[in-house]
């Protein structure tokens, strides 16, 4: 299976991260706290030592952060996770951010070559820990970038209602 990495390993973070391992992928995933995510270390995951480090390890990458300034200190600079992306990686951010910070973000991913797919959750934890494996609410997903195959690398997060937005930052004005 896909070895995916998880950025922000917070109250919704981490029961997201949870639900990849118990899907059986191999997780890679930083917190900046790092003691705040040794439950999820016990459990398999394998913790990095910066956001750059899982997007270097991982063929698809999530965050899931607090607010733009946390987003930006994530993905941005030299550790940051947009560093460590390939060409032709995926990147999923599901934070609740700004419009502006989402398409700053996405345009210095789309200089390395990579995807972003911008897919703030709706809802709240309840909708996570319940085994439905969906937690893709809104996505502006950009096909036209995004690779085919990426629903078959994490198919534990297929989403029950995909809305495919096509601009990266539309799924954020969508929440
Ligand atoms: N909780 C919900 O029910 C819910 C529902 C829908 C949407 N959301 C949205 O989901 C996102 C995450 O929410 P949450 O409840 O998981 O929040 P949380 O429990 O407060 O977790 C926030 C995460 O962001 C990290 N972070 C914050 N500032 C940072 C910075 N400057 N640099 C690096 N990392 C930073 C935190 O790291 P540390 O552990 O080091 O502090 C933590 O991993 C938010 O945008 C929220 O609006 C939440």
């Amino acid at each position: 299976m896909a070895t995916l990495g998880f950025v922000g390993l917070g109250t919704m973070g981490s029961r997201m991260a949870q639900r990849l391992l118990d899907a059986g992928h191999p997780v890679v995933g930083y917190n900046r706290t790092r003691e705040k995510a040794k439950p999820l270390v016990d459990r398999g995951m394998r913790l990095a030592e910066s956001p750059r480090a899982v997007s270097t390890a991982a063929e698809v990458v999530f965050s899931m952060v607090t607010d733009p300034e946390a987003l930006r200190a994530v993905a941005l600079g030299a550790d940051g996770l947009v560093a460590g992306l390939g060409p032709g990686a995926v990147y999923v951010d599901m934070s609740t951010v700004s419009p502006s910070t989402t398409r700053e973000v996405g345009a210095a991913v789309e200089a390395r070559g990579a995807a972003m797919l911008d897919a703030p959750v709706s809802g709240s934890i309840a909708r996570i820990v319940v085994p439905l494996g969906a937690f893709f609410e809104i996505s502006s997903a950009a096909a036209k970038v995004a690779p085919a195959d990426t629903p078959t690398k994490i198919p534990s997060f297929c989403a029950s209602c995909l809305l495919a937005c096509i601009a990266c930052g539309a799924g954020i004005v969508m929440t």
